[in-house]
């Protein structure tokens, strides 16, 4: 079993921490944001590597308020003990651009699959299957349903260890009400299952 680390408290992260440097790196495009390199100055002022994530406005007329709740909920289920197969949040910014902060990491699975000159070895593939097994039921058993697990939302930090990333899809297992919900994948879709 995996060491679990104890959960940090989340930064709330002002603009001038990010540095986007000369040329604002696109690191991937996905339905409801951009994610871009940077350089984030931690409060104890050192620079870390970082990937920031600015949410899409989801129409033109779409007001702040529900902008903000979406980036919120991405964020709030992310706000769970930390795991070596789920990616962690460096911090938030909700005053500005509605953007998450997260530690940089190397390419999705989807990039790494498709640009592998070589096959890649069964045993890797194996290894990552197994550790986004474990990453998904660290989810499950805090009640976070991911609802959108797929190659493009799975991280490579390097060549033995992958992360599952995009929360932007991702609900309690319980509603409101205690309930609790399921989930189905039919047709390429995950639905939801609202209480039963
Ligand atoms: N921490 C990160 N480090 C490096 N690349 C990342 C990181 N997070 C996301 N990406 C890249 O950006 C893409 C889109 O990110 P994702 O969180 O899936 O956004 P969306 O909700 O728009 O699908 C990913 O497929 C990946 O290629
Ligand atoms: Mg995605």
């Amino acid at each position: 079993m995996v060491q679990i680390e104890p959960e940090e408290e989340i930064q709330i992260v002002t603009k001038d921490q990010i540095n986007f440097g000369e040329n604002k790196k696109l690191l991937g495009r996905g339905a409801f944001g951009k994610v871009y390199k940077c350089t984030f100055t931690d409060p104890e002022g050192r620079a870390i590597h970082a990937a920031v994530k600015i949410i899409d406005p989801i129409c033109k007329d779409a007001d702040i308020a529900t902008e903000r709740r979406r980036i919120y909920d991405e964020f709030r289920n992310m706000m769970i003990p930390r795991h070596p197969y789920v990616i962690h949040l460096l911090g938030i910014n909700m005053a500005d651009d509605l953007m998450l902060i997260m530690p940089l990491r190397k390419e999705c699975l989807k990039k790494y699959l498709a640009c592998s000159r070589t096959p890649v070895p069964v045993n890797r593939l194996s290894r990552f299957c197994s550790q986004i097994s474990d990453g998904m039921m660290h989810l499950h058993s805090h009640n976070v349903f991911h609802c959108d697990l797929k190659a493009g939302n799975v991280l490579i930090k390097d060549e033995f260890h992958i992360e599952i990333c995009d929360f932007g899809l991702a609900c309690p297992s319980i509603d409101d009400k205690g309930r609790y919900r399921g989930v189905l994948f039919i047709d390429r879709c995950y639905v939801r299952i609202n209480s039963f």
